[in-house]
């Protein structure tokens, strides 16, 4: 019988060492953690064998550490996206050498990471004012992603409902940022996550889901803290991503601090989206309340308390509606915001008018301390003993320190 919680993690570095005695300190060149991406490291095998295991006691999965993105090398493994914004944004987003060389992307000496929309030139009426949007060159099915960041962009916003493409639309008209994932081919065939989209009253973020057909929020309301997106009445609990204008299905977070002036006043916090077998789910912690496992890099969302958003598993399957997500961080101006109609605050003058002068841009910037990305390693007990499910070997150098950290911090 085993049932203490270190045994297993004992044993997994035991079976690390044994499988990796050629394993130095050195970290794993950056090319060949890259051949890692795509790799599906959360199956429905797996799923299965966390399933029956729920009654158990003794933990079921690690959290390992799998790629990172941080300071000076940050930017290496991005794509910078500059075509016409397909959010129809007053945005010109531009190329990797024009993002540097115009200042809107940087790392600070400190290794904070710095994206932000042009603050510093004045534009003539009608002209879009320059931006980023960059996604990751590795794309992820399933993992938990760790975003800890001390300012997101906002801005003064207002709402206009006018026609587009025939339908009657609800456009943002101010700053309009995301952090999300995106699948491969033709969207919306393998699924959206907005992790962070910052719109309405600017002090609370939504998370939204969108899918192919067969994707519902039917999450109960008592596993998560928000408040589904509802329109006129109508929760948005369908996916589908081509039905009610594209809003797919939402949450917004109960947390005030969760976007906006508050979230950056109080220094920022950590944001994480969990996504394998068990569905997809987001919390927020704001600076003082960030858990000290993900200090730590050893996180483990059983810590946590309830996410701020769900969409489970009974109502989507995680596996098949979203794959091959890549991450994108992007700052628009006065684009789309489709389906939804919640109150804002009033700005002055329209969206042209607010792009005119850099001053209404000063806050309209990423500030990035890291973005840590973990995989799922599961590994399943038994009375009459217990047996390891090491489908990938662990051969991350970075893993190891992670594991050893662990051991060192609870014994
Ligand atoms: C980046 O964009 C600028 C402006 O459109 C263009 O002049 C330049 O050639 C582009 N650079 C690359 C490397 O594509
Ligand atoms: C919408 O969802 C909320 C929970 O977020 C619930 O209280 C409300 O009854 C739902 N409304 C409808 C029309 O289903
Ligand atoms: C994900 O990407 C892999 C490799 O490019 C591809 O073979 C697979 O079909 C993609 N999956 C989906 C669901 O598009
Ligand atoms: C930027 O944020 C500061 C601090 O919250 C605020 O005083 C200022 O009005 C903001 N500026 C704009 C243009 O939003």
């Amino acid at each position: 019988m085993f049932h203490s919680s270190r045994l297993p993690i004992y044993l997994l570095i035991l079976i690390s060492f044994t499988h990796n005695a050629q394993a130095t300190s050195t970290t794993r060149p950056r090319t060949s953690r890259l051949s890692w991406a795509g790799r599906t490291f959360g199956s429905a095998e797996n799923g299965i064998e966390l399933g029956k295991r729920e009654s158990n006691a003794t933990p079921s999965a690690l959290w390992l550490p799998y790629d990172e993105y941080s300071g000076k090398s940050f930017f290496d493994r991005w794509d910078f996206f500059d075509q016409a914004d397909p959010t129809h944004g007053h945005v010109t987003y531009v190329n990797r050498s024009d993002a540097f060389s115009k200042n809107l992307v940087y790392v600070q000496n400190d290794g904070t990471v710095i994206m932000k929309g042009d603050n510093t030139n004045f534009l003539d009426r009608g002209v879009f004012r320059d931006s980023v949007r960059i996604s990751s060159k590795a794309q992820y099915n399933t993992g938990l992603f760790v975003l800890d960041l001390n300012r997101a962009p906002w801005g003064c916003g207002t709402i206009d409902i006018k026609e587009v493409q025939n339908t009657m639309m609800t456009v943002l008209t101010g700053v309009w940022p995301a952090f999300w994932t995106v699948g491969s081919g033709n969207w919306p065939q393998t699924g959206e996550v907005d992790i962070i989209e910052g719109v309405h009253d600017n002090e609370h973020n939504q998370v939204a889901w969108h899918t192919l057909d067969g994707c519902r929020l039917t999450t109960p309301t008592n596993r998560f803290t928000g408040t589904l997106v509802s329109v006129n009445g109508q929760n948005h609990t369908d996916c589908n991503a081509l039905i009610n204008d594209n809003a797919g299905c939402g949450i917004v977070e109960w947390s005030r601090a969760s976007y906006g002036p508050y979230f950056d006043a109080q220094g920022g916090g950590v944001f994480v989206m969990k996504w394998d077998e068990e569905g997809i789910a987001v919390w927020s912690f704001y600076r003082a309340a960030v858990p000290k496992d993900i200090v730590e890099g050893t996180p483990d969302p059983a810590n946590w308390g309830l996410p701020s958003a769900e969409l489970w598993a009974q109502g989507c399957d995680p596996l098949k509606f979203f794959a091959n997500h890549s991450i994108i961080f992007d700052i628009t101006f006065c684009g789309d915001w489709a389906g939804n109609s919640y109150a804002t605050s009033g700005c002055p003058g329209t969206c042209e008018d607010r792009l005119i002068d850099p001053a209404n841009f000063a806050n309209a910037s990423w500030s990035i301390n890291s973005l840590k990305v973990y995989r799922k390693q599961i590994f399943s007990g038994r009375n009459a003993g217990f047996s390891l499910h090491m489908r990938i070997p662990i051969q991350h150098t970075v893993a190891m320190v992670g594991i050893l950290g662990l051991v060192f911090s609870w014994t």
